[in-house]
């Protein structure tokens, strides 16, 4: 906690270099006033649920004040929690409450853009072409004989054009969607404005950030921009030099926050969400800025032995370069949730899944579960911190929402071309029974299914092999068995992954078709114990052993 130890230090023993951080996205969490979104009140009364669980951190998705054009990545103001969510009050309550539990807390900062009900965007806007005030953003004078045509026929990523125009003429820039300015990180004070930001959380007790869009920020735009298809091929510029992305420059922003972290003992921490290359991603852990990087690559990989092995022998070799223990993170708000993308099955991802609205690939959701259950098993043994998203604990499959009542503007502004994340985003099932599944009394502001009664949190606490029970017992474990982070691979055949921890701590996981021999040990936990027969290990299954103990196949508890 804050403040509470003098000894810990950013290179030695942080509390997050192998942390299990459960994301909470709080509209759609636990609803505790009945008006249908999810609220910190709402995750107090809740409170238990975290607990039990076992995880170290909590990372709270916004809960601005935001008119929600992109789920609340549309910041109004960063200094506030917006009125439907709580209060100040509420979030200090929320945040002492945790830490009396030992739980850290991570705040998601949103740097890349704010919302344009910003008053720092409100008062670009008012003052005009010139002004100091407009100078915090991004604007352009346009094309054309009037400066009718936008500066450049450039899209934004979620489907509507980058380059919005405002009453005066003038032209701003949104990487998102027009309700979403860009700031100018060429300008000092904006630097300031966001050293404010992270002093004004730091003081207020969280332990640090979620950088949204860490591969955003900075920016080369000069007097002739290039095209949309100039930005898209790979090779057009010098990699660390692409006008808009992941430039080399973004790191003096976080050298620059460092320093600010650093006021604080233990210093606050930082992860960033970047969608870069693995090699691209070792600079925002070893610039001397930010902590860690999520590490998305597992997320993407496909169910496949030798898919996961690559990716985790690249991102050890990546973590040691780095210094850095990696990151595992197989779901999150902005995609497909994993219990649903290993259940496709006959050809085609997650997004034919999506655009054919459920139709094929097909989903099996038995199988979908079982290896979801697996992944996180294994990935949960391995060195390095491990994020998880809200409702995974539960064994969530995706949701398919009606478009009618989809919220997401990818989907909207794309006209369908894409689906968007609503899916991944429905209120979590509290009760088999009851309002919303216990959710609140007043509803759930994107649909429920029926089904999601027979994943209910009541129902699961009863049954001992519930996917719950099976996150808890993993994260006990792991709290006691994780040591240095290292690693060294077993080799036990095809279509095995498994490795040995310090101290004896072993994971196997079979992605074949046959069961596999287990070596000789004690075994400690299986994603499935119907895959556990006579010192074998059945297909789409993980099991922990402890290679060090006696020999026997019974489960501890
Ligand atoms: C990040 C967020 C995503 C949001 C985008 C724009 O990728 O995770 O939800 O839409 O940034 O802020
Ligand atoms: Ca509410």
């Amino acid at each position: 906690m804050s403040g509470t130890k003098t000894t810990e230090t950013a290179t030695t023993e942080a509390w997050w270099r192998q942390a299990v951080v459960y994301q909470v996205y709080p509209r759609s969490f636990a609803d505790g006033n009945g008006d249908g979104i999810g609220d910190l009140a709402g995750i107090l009364a809740r409170l238990d649920h975290l607990v039990a669980l076992g995880i170290d951190a909590v990372w709270l998705s916004p809960f601005y004040p935001s008119a929600l054009v992109d789920g609340g990545y549309d910041v109004d103001d960063y200094m506030d929690v917006d009125p439907r969510i709580g209060t100040l009050d509420e979030l200090d309550r929320l945040v002492a409450a945790l830490h009396a539990h030992g739980i850290r807390v991570l705040v998601d900062l949103v740097p890349n853009h704010s919302s344009d009900r910003h008053e720092k965007f409100r008062a670009a806007v008012a003052a005009g072409p010139g002004s100091p005030e407009r100078d915090l953003y991004v604007f352009r004078d346009g094309r054309g004989e009037h400066g009718e045509l936008p500066p450049a026929e450039w899209s934004s990523l979620m489907g509507d054009p980058a380059w919005t125009q405002v009453p005066d003429g003038q032209w701003y820039l949104h990487l998102f969607t027009k309700e979403q300015p860009d700031w100018n990180w060429a300008n000092p004070a904006v630097h300031a404005y966001f050293r404010d930001v992270l002093r004004f959380w730091g003081d207020r007790g969280v332990d640090g950030f979620r950088v949204d869009v860490a591969n955003g920020l900075t920016k080369r735009l000069e007097a002739d921009l290039p095209t949309q298809q100039e930005l898209d091929t790979p090779g057009t510029f010098p990699v660390g030099d692409h006008p808009l992305f992941d430039r080399d420059d973004v790191q003096d922003v976080y050298r620059e926050w460092r320093a600010v972290f650093d006021e604080y003992d233990p210093p606050l921490m930082a992860v960033a969400e970047a969608w870069v290359t693995p090699d691209r991603r070792l600079r925002y852990t070893a610039s001397g800025g930010l902590d860690q990087a999520f590490g998305f690559d597992l997320l993407r990989g496909t169910w496949d032995s030798a898919v996961f092995r690559r990716i985790i022998e690249e991102s050890y070799a990546l973590a040691e370069r780095a210094g850095v223990p990696a990151t595992w993170v197989f779901s999150n708000h902005d995609v497909v949730r994993h219990a649903t993308r290993y259940g496709l099955v006959g050809g085609g991802d997650e997004n034919d899944w999506l655009l054919s609205r459920g139709a094929h690939p097909a989903e099996d959701r038995d199988l979908g579960l079982r290896r979801a259950r697996a992944a996180t098993m294994l990935a949960l043994a391995l060195p390095g911190s491990a994020y998880l998203y809200q409702g995974e604990e539960l064994g969530l499959p995706e949701v398919m929402v009606p478009d009618e009542q989809r919220q997401d503007p990818v989907f909207w502004r794309k006209g369908g071309k894409e689906i968007g994340r609503d899916g991944c985003r429905v209120p979590l099932p509290w009760t088999k029974d009851g309002s919303s599944f216990g959710f609140g009394s007043g509803g759930a502001h994107l649909p429920q299914p029926d089904w999601f009664r027979h994943y209910a949190v009541d129902l699961q606490e009863q049954d001992p092999a519930s996917t719950l029970h099976l996150y808890r017992r993993a994260l006990a474990l792991r709290r006691r068995l994780q040591a240095d982070a290292r690693l060294d691979w077993l080799e036990l055949g095809d279509g095995v992954v498994a490795f040995r921890r310090p101290g004896g701590w072993c994971s196997v996981t079979n992605f074949g078709t046959a069961p596999v021999a287990l070596p000789r040990a004690t075994v400690l936990l299986a994603s499935d114990v119907r895959g556990l027969h006579d010192g074998s290990l059945g297909p789409d299954t993980t099991v922990w052993l402890d290679l060090d103990g006696p020999a026997g196949t019974t489960q501890e508890a």
